[in-house]
């Protein structure tokens, strides 16, 4: 479905690299195929080495050869990205914007002709194909742009089409939410290294301990509730572990994290 397009990644950092480096070693993309930007030709040039991939510093340049074009800088730097590839956009191509905050409808306006638009909010462990996207679509995408967005998405993990109403929450969920999980990692890992464990041997057991519990979830599609019910035996040790949450406030200071994250999320564009 990839192997014949020619992407450009406009903007190539962090979020950028990890989804180059996820639908390479997914095996659905050549790297022949590819173009990057940056603002700096030292990234170009570290991007080069890590992957043998062409860089150019002007975002028309690359835009207007590729098929797909992801646009991957930051927010507010989205604005500056359309005023120098919009004019020159087609029809035929299809544009995916991974940038937080900025709807289908601002980017719309800044492209001169009906070129279909897909928003998207990937996160980091695409680089692991262990990603998790949400995708909506603009006015002028088809169900088959929405199914090529997919598509690459799904090469990196999983996708859910989602209203674009909600991308601002897909942001603060999924996309904050690895930072938010390393912390419950690390805070498990210090928690190992209290009761006696070697801190390598902490951090695998609560790194896996993160992935397992996930897995459950999403392979039984039990409620998680459900599962935590199925690991608490009546008077164990499970139970006064979960007083302590309960007591420390966990659930609500992880729910004011992501209402707030989705807040910020919806400012980014302007600040
Ligand atoms: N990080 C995440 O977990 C994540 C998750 C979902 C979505 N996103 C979205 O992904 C976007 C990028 O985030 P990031 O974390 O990857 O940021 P980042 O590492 O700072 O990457 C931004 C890249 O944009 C380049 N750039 C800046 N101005 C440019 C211009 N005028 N033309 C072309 N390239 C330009 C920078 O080049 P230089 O390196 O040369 O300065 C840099 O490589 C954001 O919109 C963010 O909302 C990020």
């Amino acid at each position: 479905m990839l192997k014949d397009k020619k992407i450009a990644v406009l903007g190539a950092g962090k979020l950028g690299e990890s989804l180059i480096r996820g639908l390479l070693e997914a095996g659905v993309i050549t790297i022949a195929n590819v173009r990057i930007t940056a603002k700096h030709q030292q990234r170009l040039d570290q991007m080069r080495e890590r992957f043998n991939v062409a860089g150019t510093l002007s975002n028309k340049v690359a835009a207007e050869s590729a098929d797909i074009i992801i646009v991957a800088v930051k927010p507010q730097t989205v604005p500056v990205v359309l005023s120098e590839i919009g004019e020159g956009l087609r029809p035929s191509q299809l544009l995916i914007s991974v940038a937080a905050s900025v709807s289908t409808a601002f980017i719309e306006k800044h492209l001169a002709a009906a070129v279909p638009v897909i928003r998207a909010m990937p996160n980091t462990p695409c680089l692991l194909k262990k990603g998790m996207t949400g995708i909506a679509a603009g006015s002028n995408a088809t169900s088959e742009h929405l199914e090529l967005a997919k598509f690459i998405f799904d090469s990196v993990g999983r996708t859910v089409v989602a209203d674009e109403k909600h991308m601002d929450a897909i942001t603060g969920l999924s996309a904050s939410g690895p930072a938010f999980i390393y912390i419950v990692i690390e805070s498990l890992a210090e928690a190992g290294v209290k009761v006696g464990l070697p801190r390598d041997v902490a951090t695998e057991l609560a790194a896996q301990t993160v992935v397992g519990a996930g897995s459950m979830v999403l392979e039984t599609s039990e409620h998680p509730a459900k599962l935590k019910d199925m690991v608490t035996t009546p008077a164990g040790c499970t139970i006064d572990g979960i007083l302590e949450l309960e007591e420390g406030g966990l659930r609500v200071t992880l729910i004011k994290a992501v209402v707030k994250a989705t807040q910020r999320a919806k400012e980014l564009l302007e600040t």
